[in-house]
C-alpha cells in the first residue's frame, strides 16, 4: 500500500516538476480583478499599443466598458479606432496577410492569452524586451527567445541590453538600462501590472460577476443551514 502512495503521489507530480524546469523564472504580479482604476488604466495601454497588430476578438467595446466603469463618451472618443461601433468585436486593423509579411507570423488574439500564458509570464515578457542586433526587429526577450514582436513599448521602458541571463551563471536576469524612456522603472512596472490585470480580466470577464454570485450563495447556503436547524429542532421535539 506504502508502495502504492508513493507511485501516485511521483506520477501527480512529475510532470509539475519537469514544467517547473522548462522555464525561466518569473517575476510574481499581484492580479485584482476588483481594482477597476487599474483595470481602466491597463485597457487603454492595450487599446494604445496592442490593437494595432493583435486582437482581443471575443470582446466587445461595449461589454468592457460597462464591466470598467467606462462612459460611452470616453470610450467613444478616446478607446476606439475611428468607424467602430460599441457594439463592435475588439478587431484590429491590420490585415493578417500584411502582418504575416512583415513579422513572419500573425500575432495572435489575446482574448485568452492569460489563460494560456498565466498573468506572472506575461508580466516578464513585457518587462523583458532588450535590445538585439543580431534579430530582424532589432529586439529579444529572455522568454521568447528571437520572438517577432517588436518592443512596442521602448517609448514608455527605455531601451536596455541583457547582461546576464538566467540560463547562465547565479540564475538571475540582469538588464543595462541604455535610454530611459518616458516612465521610471517602479512606474513601468506598475502599468505593466495594469495591462497583466486588464489581460486577465479579458480572459474571463464573468470572473467579476463570479465572485458576487459565489457570496450570494455562501449567505443562501447560511440561510438554508440556520432554517434547516430549526426545523430539525421542531420535528424532533416530540420525541424526546
Ligand atoms: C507591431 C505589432 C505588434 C504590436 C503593436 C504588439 N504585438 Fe504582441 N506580438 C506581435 C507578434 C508578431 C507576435 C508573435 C511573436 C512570435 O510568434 O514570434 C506577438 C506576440 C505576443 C505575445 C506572445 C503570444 C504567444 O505566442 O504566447 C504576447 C503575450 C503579446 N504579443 C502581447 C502584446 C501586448 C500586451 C501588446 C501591447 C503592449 C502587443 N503584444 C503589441 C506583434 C505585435
Amino acid at each position: 500500500m506504502k508502495r502504492l502512495i508513493a507511485f501516485l503521489l511521483l506520477v501527480a507530480t512529475a510532470p509539475w516538476c519537469m514544467a517547473a524546469s522548462e522555464y525561466e523564472p518569473l517575476d510574481p504580479v499581484y492580479i485584482n480583478l476588483s481594482d477597476t482604476a487599474s483595470l481602466q488604466r491597463g485597457a487603454r495601454l492595450f487599446i494604445n499599443y496592442c490593437l494595432s497588430c493583435h486582437s482581443a476578438a471575443y470582446m466587445r467595446y461595449r461589454r468592457m466598458a460597462k464591466d470598467l466603469d467606462i462612459s460611452e463618451e470616453l470610450l467613444k472618443e478616446n478607446l476606439m479606432f475611428a468607424g467602430d461601433k460599441p457594439g463592435d468585436l475588439m478587431r484590429t486593423t491590420m490585415p493578417a496577410e500584411y502582418a504575416k509579411d512583415w513579422f513572419g507570423v500573425v500575432p495572435p488574439d489575446l482574448t485568452l492569452i492569460a489563460r494560456v500564458r498565466k498573468p506572472d509570464w506575461i508580466y516578464t515578457y513585457l518587462r523583458n524586451f532588450y535590445l538585439d542586433d543580431g534579430s530582424p526587429s532589432g529586439w529579444n526577450n529572455t522568454l521568447f527567445q528571437n520572438v517577432a514582436m517588436p518592443h512596442v513599448l521602448y517609448g514608455l521602458q527605455g531601451s536596455q541590453r541583457l547582461v546576464s541571463n538566467s540560463s547562465e551563471g547565479d540564475g538571475k536576469r540582469i538588464f543595462r538600462l541604455e535610454k530611459p524612456g518616458t516612465m521610471a522603472p517602479e512606474e513601468y512596472d506598475n502599468a505593466m501590472r495594469d495591462l497583466t490585470n486588464f489581460l486577465v480580466y479579458l480572459g474571463e470577464p464573468a470572473k467579476l460577476e463570479r465572485y458576487l454570485i459565489g457570496v450570494f450563495v455562501m449567505l443562501f447556503l447560511g440561510g438554508l443551514l440556520v432554517l434547516s436547524y430549526l426545523l430539525k429542532k421542531e420535528y424532533w421535539k416530540e420525541l424526546h
